[in-house]
């Protein structure tokens, strides 16, 4: 019941997500502004298998992987449009990740960077810092609500199932072309399941947030990632 309630509830937030969405900057700021102001999170992504997806599009690395799904280990797929949307940062989207573009460059979209969970940044990256301001100065917190109308992702589900869910007979309902190629029916251990890798170290770490923003869309984890939260280093 709590997993059809939760499906139904995803695809209310994905409708009410996509008039604002549309309306927003949807284009890329890349990594490397997120984590100016977010240094933990960088930190602590960067020592993630997200930070390096890229690698594995080069040739001889994880040759027995890509022999198993037919993939040819000598070959380069890091200018390959059917790896590059999964591999990468908004691959094919308003500053996004482009072919031939240096993966850690000035932004550093040539990975599965924030953007790739929390949605592109360009039109909510000012208000976190004015909301910071706000909390600062007035000890108001600022409606969460805003940051969807810019453009920030809270259905993470949503956002790990475009890639990791990516397959034809998927339970991913909005599969399509390009597919994953280590699906469930490759090796079981490429089965995906939500509730198990959000919690993995797969992720980075969570450090604790002050609340500068309020109200809904609360993530549905936030509190449980909350009580055990670090504090971050600095300001
Ligand atoms: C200018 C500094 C700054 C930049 C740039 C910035 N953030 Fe933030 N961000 C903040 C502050 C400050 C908060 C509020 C933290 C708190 O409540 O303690 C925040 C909050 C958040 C939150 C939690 C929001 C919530 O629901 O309460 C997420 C997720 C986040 N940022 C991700 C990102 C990502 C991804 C990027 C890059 C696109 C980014 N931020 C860019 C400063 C920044
Ligand atoms: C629809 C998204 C998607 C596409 C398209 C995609 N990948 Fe991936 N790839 C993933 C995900 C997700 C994983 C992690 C799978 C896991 O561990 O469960 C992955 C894992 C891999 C791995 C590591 C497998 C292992 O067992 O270590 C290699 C190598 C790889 N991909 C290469 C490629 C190549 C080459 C292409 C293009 C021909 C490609 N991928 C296209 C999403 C994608
Ligand atoms: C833009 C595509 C993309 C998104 C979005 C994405 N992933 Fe991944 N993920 C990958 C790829 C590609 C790999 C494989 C890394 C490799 O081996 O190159 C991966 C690897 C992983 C792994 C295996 C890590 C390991 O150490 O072997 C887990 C677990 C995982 N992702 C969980 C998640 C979760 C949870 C979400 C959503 C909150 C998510 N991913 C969102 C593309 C994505
Ligand atoms: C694979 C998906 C994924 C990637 C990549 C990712 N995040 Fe997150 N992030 C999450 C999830 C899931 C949460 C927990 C849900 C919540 O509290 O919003 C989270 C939480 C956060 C929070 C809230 C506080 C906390 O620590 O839990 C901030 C801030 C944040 N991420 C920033 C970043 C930044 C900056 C990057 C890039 C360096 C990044 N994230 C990369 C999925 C991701």
């Amino acid at each position: 019941m709590m997993r059809f309630l939760r499906h139904i509830l995803g695809i209310a937030a994905l409708v009410s997500l996509a008039p604002a969405a549309s309306a927003a900057d949807v284009s890329y700021a890349g990594v490397k502004t997120c984590t100016k102001c977010h240094y933990d999170h960088g930190q602590s992504w960067a020592a993630t298998a997200h930070a390096r997806t890229f690698e594995s599009l080069k040739p001889e690395v994880k040759t027995d992987a890509k022999k198993r799904v037919k993939l040819d280990p000598s070959r380069d797929y890091t200018k390959d449009k059917d790896c590059l949307g999964c591999h990468t940062t908004g691959f094919g989207r308003a500053g996004g990740y482009q072919v031939g573009a240096e993966p850690g460059g000035a932004e550093a979209l040539g990975s599965v960077g924030c953007e790739s969970c929390h949605g592109a940044g360009s039109g909510y990256r000012d208000l976190h810092s004015k909301a910071d301001k706000r909390l600062k100065e007035t000890s108001e917190s600022t409606p969460r609500k805003v940051l969807v109308s810019a453009g920030q992702n809270f259905d993470y589900a949503r956002a790990c199932a475009g890639c990791h869910l990516n397959y034809q007979g998927s339970p991913y309902k909005g599969a399509k072309p390009p597919y994953l190629p280590f699906t469930p029916a490759v090796d079981a251990k490429y089965r995906f399941e939500f509730d198990e890798a959000v919690r993995s170290e797969a992720l980075h770490e969570h450090y604790k947030l002050k609340g500068a923003f309020a109200g809904d869309p609360v993530p549905p984890i936030r509190d449980e990632f909350q009580k055990t939260a670090k504090e971050i280093s600095e300001e």
